[in-house]
């Protein structure tokens, strides 16, 4: 495996490549979930590249850039492992360079759920991973169900701007007792950790519910709340069943997605579930 920090480096590499690019993008302290991804990758594609790079431009004021875990000596061991084919590191700066100002957005679905509470988060991911699809000239790119609405934004933005490539979506992976794996896992207290089981409850319950036979949106969402709510947090900022497609509120519960963001005192956590 090669570690390339240069754009321009890998851009030559990928040039050469034979057969199907396969692209993972993360911002690295890598874990389970992101190693499911680069192997979903090196199953289906000829050569394998995962980018690790925490892309300043997602990070709202406030928000946890300074402090994001970064691990870029156990991150290329475990890519190593993994059988990648280039480990791509770019700094800031070769991503940014001065005067950068061209920035790509999709409107609408970006503004609401994570959107509506992280207002630049989502224009900085579809810049960045536009910018590593054109440096790579994947075929496909691998992303996680764990971000529901990252996979729908980036969809979007690959059939709207008619890019020549395939995204594939990758189950979530979870701890033994159900906590979705997340590298903002690490900002825990053991008991926040524990109090947390409940939003993963929560979504097997609510899948739980439409299995037998369950419809009512509004149901599934009380439930859900309400065993949220048992884990004391500090704000729920969303708990909601949606179409899995558009994000738009679901008018059936089969068959939609089923989201919840909720904050403890350390740390804000995501999850979500297809209820089919
Ligand atoms: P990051 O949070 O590092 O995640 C990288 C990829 O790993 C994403 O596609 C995410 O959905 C996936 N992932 C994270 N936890 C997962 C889990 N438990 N199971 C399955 N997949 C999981 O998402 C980003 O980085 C950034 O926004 C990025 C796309 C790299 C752009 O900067």
């Amino acid at each position: 495996m090669q570690i390339i920090n240069r754009p321009s480096e890998v851009s030559l590499i990928c040039s050469h490549a034979k057969g199907t690019i396969g692209l993972v993008p993360t911002m690295g302290a890598l874990h389970e979930g992101h190693l499911s991804l680069v192997r979903k990758a090196r199953e289906m594609c000829d050569f394998v590249i995962v980018s690790d790079f925490v892309n300043p431009h997602q990070f709202g004021e406030g928000e946890d850039y300074d402090k994001y875990p970064r691990v870029p000596d156990k991150d290329a061991a475990l890519c190593e492992k993994e059988g990648a084919d280039i480990l791509f590191a770019p700094s800031a700066a070769d991503m940014y360079p001065r005067g950068f100002s061209t920035w790509v957005e999709v409107k609408g679905l970006t503004d609401i759920l994570e959107g509506e509470i992280r207002p630049i988060h989502f224009r900085g991911v579809t810049t960045v991973c536009l910018k590593l699809f054109n440096i790579t000239r994947c075929g496909k790119a691998f992303f996680g169900q764990k971000d529901f609405q990252q996979v729908c934004v980036i969809r979007k933005m690959t059939k709207e701007l008619n890019l020549p490539l395939d995204i594939v979506r990758c189950p979530i992976v979870r701890d033994p007792d159900g906590l979705a794996k997340s590298s903002r896992n690490a900002y825990m207290t053991f008991g926040e950790r524990e109090r947390a089981l409940c939003i993963s409850r929560a979504m097997f319950a609510a899948r739980r519910a439409v299995e037998n036979g369950c419809r009512a949106v509004e149901e599934i969402e009380k439930t859900a709340l309400e065993e949220i709510m048992k884990s004391r947090p500090v704000a729920v900022d969303y708990v909601t069943v949606r179409d899995p497609e558009t994000l738009m509120p679901a008018e059936n519960a089969a068959g939609s997605v089923l989201l919840a963001a909720v904050r403890y005192e350390n740390v804000r956590l995501i999850d979500n579930i297809l209820l089919y």
